[in-house]
Parts: structure tokens; sequence; C-alpha cells
């Protein structure tokens, strides 16, 4: 799949939803549906969305036994989701198990890719609460080795491990990266951001852009911003 910004759908509801993809009449964008606005609406607000065109990344980090989330991503794989996601700290047995239930009978499946430590965990709250050592870098890159041989496509990181998880895991490997801002935007509650243009730079394959477009005045504008700087510059 080609590389491409992914618009982070963070709305609690179906209405204000479409209402934000119906400003876009050009350009169908990939959007990526998370935990609020799934649970406040189901697998319908999915199929709607899948109906009006756009490639859907639903972001669900799944996090269970091997056999739970098998059969959980062989729901999310009839949903026809382009790509979906899980913990990487489930083990490579879940990482495999999911990949089996989310390969549907023709052999073909969504992107599977692996969180790997959340952008929210501090190195020090990982040696702290986690009870894991090491460098965060390190257990990213372990993270993301254990993601590919579980057979899976890539990884959510931030744009500032990509570079690292494509030296470990191969130029083929995808990273999914959220973490960006425009140069001379707000940063938000996020730490490590890149602008676009630099995430460009570093190779990621993806990314994920929420409050600098949703929250804009022109979202139409702040997401051809993004396509322009990450795409086509
Ligand atoms: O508004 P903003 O651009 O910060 O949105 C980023 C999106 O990426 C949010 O949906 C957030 O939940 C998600 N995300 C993240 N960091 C991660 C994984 C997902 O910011 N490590």
């Amino acid at each position: 799949m080609a590389k491409d910004v992914i618009i982070a759908c963070d709305f609690s509801s179906k209405e204000q939803t479409l209402a934000f993809l119906e400003k876009f009449t050009d350009r169908k964008p990939f959007v990526k549906i998370g935990m609020e606005l799934f649970y406040a609406e189901g697998p319908d607000i999915v199929r709607e969305i899948k109906k009006r065109g756009h490639k859907i990344f639903l972001d669900l980090k799944l996090h269970d036994i091997p056999n739970t989330v098998k059969k959980a991503m062989a729901v999310l794989s009839r949903l026809d989701v382009d790509m979906c996601n899980l913990h990487a700290a489930g083990t490579i047995a879940m990482m495999e198990a999911a990949r089996e239930g989310l390969t549907r009978a023709d052999g073909t499946r969504p992107i599977l890719l692996a969180v790997t430590q959340l952008t929210s965990t501090s190195e020090e709250r990982m040696h702290e609460d986690l009870l894991i050592e090491g460098k965060i870098g390190d257990v990213v890159v372990h993270y993301a080795q254990n993601a590919k041989k579980a057979g899976l496509d890539g990884v959510v990181c931030s744009p500032l491990e990509a570079g690292m998880v494509k030296a470990a895991c191969g130029k083929e490997f995808l990273t999914v990266t959220p973490g960006i801002r425009f140069a001379d935007g707000a940063v938000g509650d996020q730490v490590r951001v890149t602008t676009p243009a630099q995430a460009r730079e570093i190779g990621t394959d993806f990314i994920v852009v929420g409050r600098p477009i949703t929250a804009a005045e022109d979202p139409v504008a702040a997401y051809r911003r993004c396509v322009e700087e990450f795409l086509n510059s």
C-alpha cells in the first residue's frame, strides 16, 4: 500500500465524524477510527465510512490471550478494514494468532501492525511501573523484531524511532507514526513530535495526524498541507 496521510478521527459520535468527512470532496482521506468512536457507534460506523470510499485504520490495540485475539481479529477482518493493530506486549504467540485470525479464506488480510511502547510512556515509567529495563529505543526495536517474527507488517511508533525500526527490520517493514505537528502549530500533549516533512525524510510510511487537521479552522487546507509536505514536496 502506498505511503499516505491518515487522519485520526477522534470524534465521539457518528454525526460529528460524518459532518467532518463531508468537507473532503475531492481526495477521500485515509481515516483512523479509534476506541472512542468504535465503542460509541459500533461496527456500523466502520461500514458507513468504508461505503463512502475511505480507507480505514481501525486502531483498537488488541491485547488478550491468543485465542481471544484470534477470534476478535476474524470479526474485524470481515468488517473489511484496511489496517488494524494490537499490542506487541501480548507476545509473539498472540501476534501469530492475530495474523491467523485476520487472514481470510482467500489468503488476503488487512495490514496488521503492532504497538511497541506507547508514545505516552516515558523511559522512567517503563522502568518503574512496568519493570522493563534498558533504553526505550532498544525495547521498541525488540518489540518490532518480535512483530516481524510473528509475520506482522509493521509497527506504530514515534517518528523519531522509525529510522531505528527500519534499520533493524528492513525497509519493507512498515512504520506508522503519530506525533505529527506543523512547524508553526501547537504541540498539545504530544512530546516527541516531527513535522510531516521531517517524517518523510526519516522514511516513515504513514503519518497519523489528528488535531492539526481536525481542530484546524480549515481542515481541508490543513490536510492538503500535510499531503503536500509528506508526499509531494
Ligand atoms: O491529535 P493528534 O495528532 O495528537 O492525534 C494522534 C493520534 O494518534 C491519536 O488518535 C492518538 O490516540 C494516536 N496515537 C498516538 N501515539 C501512539 C499511538 C496512537 O498519539 N503511540
